[in-house]
Protein backbone atom coordinates (compact mmCIF):
# COMPACT_ATOMS: atom_id res chain seq x y z
CA UNK A 1 0.00 0.00 0.00
CA UNK A 2 1.49 3.79 -0.56
CA UNK A 3 2.30 5.59 2.32
CA UNK A 4 2.88 9.30 2.12
CA UNK A 5 6.06 10.58 2.70
CA UNK A 6 5.02 11.59 7.02
CA UNK A 7 7.29 13.50 9.42
CA UNK A 8 6.79 12.87 13.37
CA UNK A 9 8.25 15.63 15.13
CA UNK A 10 9.12 16.92 18.65
CA UNK A 11 9.37 13.21 19.70
CA UNK A 12 10.87 11.62 22.27
CA UNK A 13 12.94 9.22 20.04
CA UNK A 14 13.47 5.44 21.98
CA UNK A 15 15.64 4.19 18.60
CA UNK A 16 17.10 0.43 20.72
CA UNK A 17 19.70 0.94 18.41
CA UNK A 18 22.76 -0.14 19.86
CA UNK A 19 22.63 -1.89 23.43
CA UNK A 20 20.96 0.71 25.46
CA UNK A 21 17.75 3.19 24.87
CA UNK A 22 19.15 5.16 22.60
CA UNK A 23 17.22 7.86 23.82
CA UNK A 24 17.08 11.44 21.46
CA UNK A 25 14.97 14.43 22.54
CA UNK A 26 13.16 16.78 20.71
CA UNK A 27 14.18 14.23 17.77
CA UNK A 28 11.92 13.78 14.40
CA UNK A 29 11.36 11.24 11.95
CA UNK A 30 10.70 10.96 8.42
CA UNK A 31 9.30 7.70 6.34
CA UNK A 32 9.48 7.35 3.21
CA UNK A 33 7.63 4.23 1.16
CA UNK A 34 6.55 2.77 4.50
CA UNK A 35 10.33 3.19 5.71
CA UNK A 36 12.51 5.02 7.87
CA UNK A 37 14.32 7.38 5.84
CA UNK A 38 15.71 9.73 8.46
CA UNK A 39 15.78 10.12 11.96
CA UNK A 40 17.56 12.55 15.16
CA UNK A 41 17.55 15.54 16.30
CA UNK A 42 15.16 17.98 14.96
CA UNK A 43 17.27 20.97 14.66
CA UNK A 44 19.33 18.80 12.45
CA UNK A 45 16.20 17.99 9.98
CA UNK A 46 17.64 18.92 6.55
CA UNK A 47 15.44 21.15 4.78
CA UNK A 48 14.59 19.04 2.21
CA UNK A 49 12.86 16.16 4.37
CA UNK A 50 11.09 18.98 5.65
CA UNK A 51 9.73 20.00 2.41
CA UNK A 52 8.93 16.57 0.78
CA UNK A 53 6.49 15.61 3.73
CA UNK A 54 3.02 15.45 2.66
CA UNK A 55 2.00 14.63 6.45
CA UNK A 56 3.12 15.57 9.80
CA UNK A 57 2.54 14.92 13.30
CA UNK A 58 3.88 17.04 16.48
CA UNK A 59 3.95 14.50 18.79
CA UNK A 60 4.23 17.54 21.87
CA UNK A 61 7.40 15.34 23.18
CA UNK A 62 5.68 11.73 23.19
CA UNK A 63 7.91 9.07 23.34
CA UNK A 64 8.34 7.40 20.06
CA UNK A 65 9.29 3.25 19.83
CA UNK A 66 9.52 0.94 17.47
CA UNK A 67 6.09 -0.94 17.42
CA UNK A 68 6.06 -4.12 19.78
CA UNK A 69 6.08 -7.42 18.56
CA UNK A 70 5.02 -10.50 20.06
CA UNK A 71 7.04 -13.35 18.90
CA UNK A 72 5.11 -16.07 20.04
CA UNK A 73 1.09 -16.88 20.28
CA UNK A 74 -1.62 -19.53 19.56
CA UNK A 75 -4.39 -16.89 19.03
CA UNK A 76 -6.29 -19.05 16.61
CA UNK A 77 -8.28 -21.38 18.93
CA UNK A 78 -11.98 -22.59 19.26
CA UNK A 79 -13.65 -22.50 22.90
CA UNK A 80 -11.61 -21.43 26.34
CA UNK A 81 -10.38 -23.60 29.08
CA UNK A 82 -11.50 -22.03 32.39
CA UNK A 83 -12.70 -25.70 33.27
CA UNK A 84 -9.30 -26.32 33.97
CA UNK A 85 -8.32 -23.42 35.17
CA UNK A 86 -10.74 -24.42 38.31
CA UNK A 87 -8.93 -28.13 38.09
CA UNK A 88 -5.64 -26.73 38.34
CA UNK A 89 -6.86 -24.57 41.58
CA UNK A 90 -8.06 -28.08 43.15
CA UNK A 91 -4.82 -29.66 42.44
CA UNK A 92 -4.43 -31.21 39.24
CA UNK A 93 -1.25 -30.51 37.46
CA UNK A 94 -1.19 -29.12 33.76
CA UNK A 95 0.65 -32.84 32.94
CA UNK A 96 -2.02 -34.90 34.43
CA UNK A 97 -5.00 -32.72 32.93
CA UNK A 98 -2.99 -33.21 29.23
CA UNK A 99 -2.59 -36.91 30.16
CA UNK A 100 -6.47 -37.30 31.14
CA UNK A 101 -7.52 -36.20 27.46
CA UNK A 102 -7.83 -32.55 28.31
CA UNK A 103 -5.18 -29.63 28.08
CA UNK A 104 -4.10 -29.05 24.03
CA UNK A 105 -6.54 -31.70 22.97
CA UNK A 106 -10.15 -30.29 24.28
CA UNK A 107 -8.82 -27.19 22.32
CA UNK A 108 -8.35 -28.95 19.41
CA UNK A 109 -12.26 -30.50 19.78
CA UNK A 110 -13.04 -27.08 19.94
CA UNK A 111 -11.01 -25.80 16.74
CA UNK A 112 -12.37 -28.49 14.87
CA UNK A 113 -16.06 -27.45 15.76
CA UNK A 114 -15.43 -24.13 14.93
CA UNK A 115 -15.54 -22.92 11.17
CA UNK A 116 -13.29 -20.54 9.26
CA UNK A 117 -15.60 -17.46 9.75
CA UNK A 118 -16.07 -18.29 13.76
CA UNK A 119 -12.20 -18.82 14.27
CA UNK A 120 -11.55 -15.41 12.29
CA UNK A 121 -13.92 -13.42 14.22
CA UNK A 122 -12.59 -14.68 17.80
CA UNK A 123 -9.09 -14.47 17.11
CA UNK A 124 -10.06 -10.93 15.26
CA UNK A 125 -11.75 -10.08 18.81
CA UNK A 126 -8.81 -10.96 20.82
CA UNK A 127 -6.17 -9.07 18.64
CA UNK A 128 -7.61 -5.65 19.35
CA UNK A 129 -6.09 -5.91 22.46
CA UNK A 130 -2.35 -6.19 20.60
CA UNK A 131 -3.63 -3.05 18.63
CA UNK A 132 -4.43 -1.34 21.71
CA UNK A 133 -0.67 -1.78 23.07
CA UNK A 134 1.11 -0.72 20.22
CA UNK A 135 2.09 -4.25 18.74
CA UNK A 136 2.72 -3.92 14.69
CA UNK A 137 4.10 -7.92 14.17
CA UNK A 138 2.47 -10.64 15.81
CA UNK A 139 3.19 -14.48 15.61
CA UNK A 140 0.52 -17.14 15.76
CA UNK A 141 1.36 -20.62 15.94
CA UNK A 142 -1.19 -23.47 14.54
CA UNK A 143 -1.27 -26.53 16.71
CA UNK A 144 -5.26 -27.08 17.60
CA UNK A 145 -6.37 -28.62 14.43
CA UNK A 146 -3.99 -31.52 13.92
CA UNK A 147 -5.15 -32.39 10.79
CA UNK A 148 -3.99 -30.95 7.31
CA UNK A 149 -7.76 -29.68 6.97
CA UNK A 150 -7.48 -28.08 10.20
CA UNK A 151 -3.79 -26.77 10.37
CA UNK A 152 -4.51 -25.30 7.10
CA UNK A 153 -7.30 -23.22 8.73
CA UNK A 154 -6.07 -22.33 11.20
CA UNK A 155 -2.89 -20.65 8.96
CA UNK A 156 -5.45 -19.00 6.55
CA UNK A 157 -7.13 -17.16 9.41
CA UNK A 158 -3.27 -16.27 10.52
CA UNK A 159 -3.03 -15.05 6.86
CA UNK A 160 -6.33 -13.21 7.29
CA UNK A 161 -5.89 -11.38 10.00
CA UNK A 162 -3.07 -9.61 8.54
CA UNK A 163 -5.33 -8.44 5.56
CA UNK A 164 -8.04 -7.26 7.77
CA UNK A 165 -6.26 -5.34 10.55
CA UNK A 166 -2.81 -4.13 8.73
CA UNK A 167 -0.71 -5.93 11.46
CA UNK A 168 2.27 -7.93 10.11
CA UNK A 169 1.20 -11.59 10.84
CA UNK A 170 3.38 -14.38 11.11
CA UNK A 171 2.50 -18.03 10.49
CA UNK A 172 3.89 -20.86 12.40
CA UNK A 173 3.30 -24.18 11.67
CA UNK A 174 3.27 -26.36 14.88
CA UNK A 175 1.69 -29.80 13.78
CA UNK A 176 3.45 -31.34 16.52
CA UNK A 177 1.71 -29.92 19.40
CA UNK A 178 -0.09 -32.94 20.64
CA UNK A 179 -0.53 -36.45 19.58
CA UNK A 180 -4.13 -36.17 17.94
CA UNK A 181 -6.73 -39.03 19.58
CA UNK A 182 -7.01 -40.40 16.26
CA UNK A 183 -3.23 -41.44 16.13
CA UNK A 184 -3.31 -42.56 19.48
CA UNK A 185 -0.25 -45.11 20.47
CA UNK A 186 1.20 -44.39 16.83
CA UNK A 187 2.90 -40.64 17.55
CA UNK A 188 5.73 -41.95 14.87
CA UNK A 189 3.08 -42.28 12.15
CA UNK A 190 1.63 -39.25 13.28
CA UNK A 191 5.06 -37.35 12.75
CA UNK A 192 5.11 -38.67 9.23
CA UNK A 193 1.84 -37.18 8.54
CA UNK A 194 2.42 -33.94 9.62
CA UNK A 195 5.90 -33.89 8.06
CA UNK A 196 3.70 -34.60 4.79
CA UNK A 197 1.11 -31.87 5.69
CA UNK A 198 3.80 -29.06 5.94
CA UNK A 199 5.19 -29.75 2.41
CA UNK A 200 1.54 -29.11 1.49
CA UNK A 201 1.21 -26.28 3.49
CA UNK A 202 4.47 -24.66 2.59
CA UNK A 203 3.31 -25.64 -1.01
CA UNK A 204 0.00 -22.62 -0.12
CA UNK A 205 2.57 -20.70 1.24
CA UNK A 206 0.59 -20.69 4.61
CA UNK A 207 3.96 -21.17 5.96
CA UNK A 208 6.71 -18.67 7.46
CA UNK A 209 8.39 -21.05 10.21
CA UNK A 210 7.72 -24.70 11.97
CA UNK A 211 7.87 -25.50 15.77
CA UNK A 212 7.38 -28.29 18.01
CA UNK A 213 6.65 -28.88 21.64
CA UNK A 214 9.22 -31.12 22.66
CA UNK A 215 8.30 -32.62 26.48
CA UNK A 216 7.48 -36.44 27.59
CA UNK A 217 3.77 -35.17 27.52
CA UNK A 218 4.20 -34.41 23.58
CA UNK A 219 7.17 -35.35 21.27
CA UNK A 220 10.41 -37.00 21.82
CA UNK A 221 13.57 -35.41 20.81
CA UNK A 222 13.76 -37.86 17.72
CA UNK A 223 10.51 -37.34 16.62
CA UNK A 224 11.30 -33.57 16.71
CA UNK A 225 14.57 -33.92 14.33
CA UNK A 226 11.91 -35.49 12.14
CA UNK A 227 10.03 -32.30 11.84
CA UNK A 228 13.26 -30.47 11.55
CA UNK A 229 14.63 -31.92 9.12
CA UNK A 230 11.55 -31.76 6.86
CA UNK A 231 11.45 -28.11 7.36
CA UNK A 232 15.06 -27.29 6.58
CA UNK A 233 14.78 -29.12 3.33
CA UNK A 234 11.59 -26.60 2.60
CA UNK A 235 14.27 -24.13 3.50
CA UNK A 236 11.69 -22.91 6.72
CA UNK A 237 13.56 -21.83 9.99
CA UNK A 238 12.58 -23.72 13.13
CA UNK A 239 11.64 -22.88 16.49
CA UNK A 240 10.96 -24.57 19.99
CA UNK A 241 8.97 -24.88 22.90
CA UNK A 242 11.84 -26.02 24.77
CA UNK A 243 12.55 -27.27 28.35
CA UNK A 244 8.95 -25.68 29.47
CA UNK A 245 8.57 -28.80 32.60
CA UNK A 246 11.86 -30.89 32.16
CA UNK A 247 15.29 -31.16 30.60
CA UNK A 248 14.75 -32.80 27.07
CA UNK A 249 17.70 -31.44 25.71
CA UNK A 250 15.51 -30.12 22.97
CA UNK A 251 17.56 -26.29 23.31
CA UNK A 252 20.29 -28.85 22.00
CA UNK A 253 18.72 -29.74 19.33
CA UNK A 254 16.82 -26.44 18.01
CA UNK A 255 20.55 -25.23 17.92
CA UNK A 256 22.08 -28.26 15.55
CA UNK A 257 19.21 -26.97 13.29
CA UNK A 258 20.32 -23.43 13.90
CA UNK A 259 17.17 -22.68 15.29
CA UNK A 260 15.47 -18.87 15.83
CA UNK A 261 14.56 -19.01 19.41
CA UNK A 262 13.77 -21.71 21.89
CA UNK A 263 10.99 -20.79 24.46
CA UNK A 264 9.65 -21.14 27.59
CA UNK A 265 13.14 -22.88 28.94
CA UNK A 266 12.29 -23.08 32.69
CA UNK A 267 14.20 -26.12 33.04
CA UNK A 268 17.27 -25.32 30.74
CA UNK A 269 20.46 -26.09 31.32
CA UNK A 270 23.99 -25.00 30.92
CA UNK A 271 24.84 -27.35 27.53
CA UNK A 272 21.41 -25.81 26.22
CA UNK A 273 22.60 -22.57 26.73
CA UNK A 274 26.21 -23.27 25.17
CA UNK A 275 24.18 -24.34 22.12
CA UNK A 276 21.71 -21.68 21.85
CA UNK A 277 24.89 -19.13 22.19
CA UNK A 278 26.96 -20.76 19.39
CA UNK A 279 23.86 -20.89 17.13
CA UNK A 280 22.87 -17.55 17.94
CA UNK A 281 19.00 -18.72 18.89
CA UNK A 282 17.05 -16.04 21.16
CA UNK A 283 15.86 -16.84 24.15
CA UNK A 284 11.93 -16.90 24.61
CA UNK A 285 10.45 -16.40 27.96
CA UNK A 286 7.35 -16.34 28.65
CA UNK A 287 6.66 -15.09 32.00
CA UNK A 288 2.59 -15.42 31.50
CA UNK A 289 2.47 -19.04 31.48
CA UNK A 290 5.18 -19.54 34.45
CA UNK A 291 2.44 -17.28 36.41
CA UNK A 292 -0.56 -18.79 35.28
CA UNK A 293 0.65 -22.61 35.55
CA UNK A 294 2.06 -21.38 39.15
CA UNK A 295 5.11 -22.81 38.53
CA UNK A 296 8.01 -21.90 40.76
CA UNK A 297 11.25 -22.77 38.96
CA UNK A 298 12.61 -20.06 37.35
CA UNK A 299 14.54 -20.09 33.62
CA UNK A 300 18.16 -19.77 34.24
CA UNK A 301 18.15 -15.69 33.30
CA UNK A 302 21.64 -14.69 34.86
CA UNK A 303 23.00 -17.55 33.30
CA UNK A 304 21.66 -16.47 29.94
CA UNK A 305 22.76 -13.03 30.47
CA UNK A 306 26.00 -14.12 31.34
CA UNK A 307 26.67 -16.16 27.82
CA UNK A 308 24.79 -13.86 25.98
CA UNK A 309 22.16 -15.54 24.42
CA UNK A 310 19.23 -12.68 23.35
CA UNK A 311 16.34 -12.47 25.42
CA UNK A 312 13.02 -12.16 24.02
CA UNK A 313 9.81 -12.22 26.16
CA UNK A 314 6.16 -13.18 24.84
CA UNK A 315 2.62 -13.65 25.59
CA UNK A 316 2.67 -17.06 24.93
CA UNK A 317 -0.73 -16.37 24.45
CA UNK A 318 -3.20 -19.55 24.47
CA UNK A 319 -5.88 -21.27 26.20
CA UNK A 320 -4.60 -23.40 28.69
CA UNK A 321 -1.46 -21.98 30.18
CA UNK A 322 -1.37 -18.34 29.22
CA UNK A 323 -4.62 -16.90 28.57
CA UNK A 324 -3.49 -12.99 28.53
CA UNK A 325 -3.86 -10.31 25.94
CA UNK A 326 -1.50 -7.74 27.17
CA UNK A 327 2.19 -7.64 25.76
CA UNK A 328 2.93 -4.56 28.12
CA UNK A 329 1.61 -6.91 31.36
CA UNK A 330 4.00 -9.28 30.36
CA UNK A 331 7.12 -7.33 30.07
CA UNK A 332 6.03 -6.24 34.03
CA UNK A 333 5.93 -9.31 34.86
CA UNK A 334 9.21 -10.25 33.16
CA UNK A 335 10.81 -8.00 35.46
CA UNK A 336 8.79 -8.67 38.56
CA UNK A 337 9.35 -12.85 38.13
CA UNK A 338 12.48 -13.29 36.28
CA UNK A 339 14.11 -10.10 37.43
CA UNK A 340 15.09 -8.69 33.71
CA UNK A 341 15.69 -5.24 34.06
CA UNK A 342 12.93 -3.08 32.34
CA UNK A 343 15.86 -2.40 29.29
CA UNK A 344 15.72 -6.24 28.50
CA UNK A 345 12.25 -6.51 28.61
CA UNK A 346 11.65 -3.89 26.17
CA UNK A 347 14.54 -4.98 24.23
CA UNK A 348 12.39 -8.27 24.61
CA UNK A 349 9.75 -6.92 22.76
CA UNK A 350 11.72 -5.13 19.92
CA UNK A 351 14.90 -6.01 18.77
CA UNK A 352 14.97 -9.48 20.44
CA UNK A 353 11.85 -10.91 19.55
CA UNK A 354 12.32 -9.27 15.83
CA UNK A 355 15.53 -11.87 15.85
CA UNK A 356 13.21 -14.41 17.37
CA UNK A 357 10.76 -14.39 14.35
CA UNK A 358 13.52 -13.85 11.56
CA UNK A 359 12.98 -9.99 11.12
CA UNK A 360 15.92 -7.75 10.90
CA UNK A 361 14.08 -5.00 9.42
CA UNK A 362 12.26 -4.23 12.39
CA UNK A 363 12.34 -3.96 16.33
CA UNK A 364 14.60 -0.43 16.01
CA UNK A 365 14.32 2.83 14.80
CA UNK A 366 17.09 3.09 12.23
CA UNK A 367 17.35 4.53 8.67
CA UNK A 368 16.11 1.63 6.27
CA UNK A 369 14.29 -0.04 8.56
CA UNK A 370 10.30 -0.35 8.14
CA UNK A 371 8.77 2.56 9.64
CA UNK A 372 6.42 0.57 12.48
CA UNK A 373 6.33 2.65 14.95
CA UNK A 374 4.39 3.66 18.45
CA UNK A 375 3.47 6.62 20.27
CA UNK A 376 3.01 6.15 23.93
CA UNK A 377 1.84 9.28 26.16
CA UNK A 378 5.05 8.42 28.94
CA UNK A 379 8.12 10.28 29.73
CA UNK A 380 10.94 7.54 29.37
CA UNK A 381 10.33 3.71 27.93
CA UNK A 382 11.25 2.31 31.38
CA UNK A 383 7.64 2.95 31.88
CA UNK A 384 6.26 0.24 29.51
CA UNK A 385 7.64 -2.14 31.85
CA UNK A 386 6.71 -0.16 35.07
CA UNK A 387 2.63 0.62 34.54
CA UNK A 388 0.19 -2.26 34.71
CA UNK A 389 -3.33 -2.45 33.47
CA UNK A 390 -2.92 1.06 31.47
CA UNK A 391 -2.92 1.58 27.87
CA UNK A 392 -0.72 4.75 26.77
CA UNK A 393 0.00 4.21 23.10
CA UNK A 394 -1.86 6.59 21.23
CA UNK A 395 -1.19 5.77 18.14
CA UNK A 396 0.41 2.74 16.06
CA UNK A 397 2.41 2.61 12.60
CA UNK A 398 2.82 -0.51 10.83
CA UNK A 399 5.08 -0.13 7.63
CA UNK A 400 4.01 3.92 7.16
CA UNK A 401 0.53 3.42 7.36
CA UNK A 402 -1.42 4.69 10.50
CA UNK A 403 -3.62 1.65 12.30
CA UNK A 404 -4.78 3.51 15.37
O1 LIG B 1 3.12 -22.67 24.87
N1 LIG B 1 3.61 -25.76 25.67
C1 LIG B 1 2.83 -26.03 24.79
N2 LIG B 1 1.94 -25.22 24.23
C2 LIG B 1 1.31 -24.12 24.86
C3 LIG B 1 0.18 -24.55 25.72
C4 LIG B 1 -0.92 -25.03 24.93
C5 LIG B 1 -2.18 -25.36 25.67
O2 LIG B 1 -2.19 -25.79 26.83
O3 LIG B 1 -3.21 -25.21 25.00
C6 LIG B 1 2.32 -23.26 25.57
O4 LIG B 1 2.33 -23.13 26.81
FE1 LIG C 1 3.51 -21.65 23.36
Amino acid sequence: MKTLPTLYRNATLCTLAGGDWGLIEHGALFSRDGRIAWLGPEAQLPIALAREAQAEHVLQGALLTPALIDCHTHLVYGGQRANEFELRLEGASYAEIAQAGGGILSSVSATRAADEAQLLDAAGRRLRNWLGEGVGTLEIKSGYGLTLTDEARCLRVARRLQERTGLSIRATFLGAHSLPPEFAGRADDYVDALCAWLRELHAQGLVDAVDAFCESIAFSPAQVRRVFTAARQLGLPVKLHAEQLSDQGGAALAAEFSALSCDHLEHLGEAGIAAMRAAGTVAVLLPGAYYFLRETRLPPVAALRAAGVPIAVSTDHNPGTSPGSSLLLTINMACTLFRLTPLEAVRGVTVNAARALGLPDRGQLAPGLRADLAVWQLDHPRELAYWFGHRPCSRLIVAGQELS
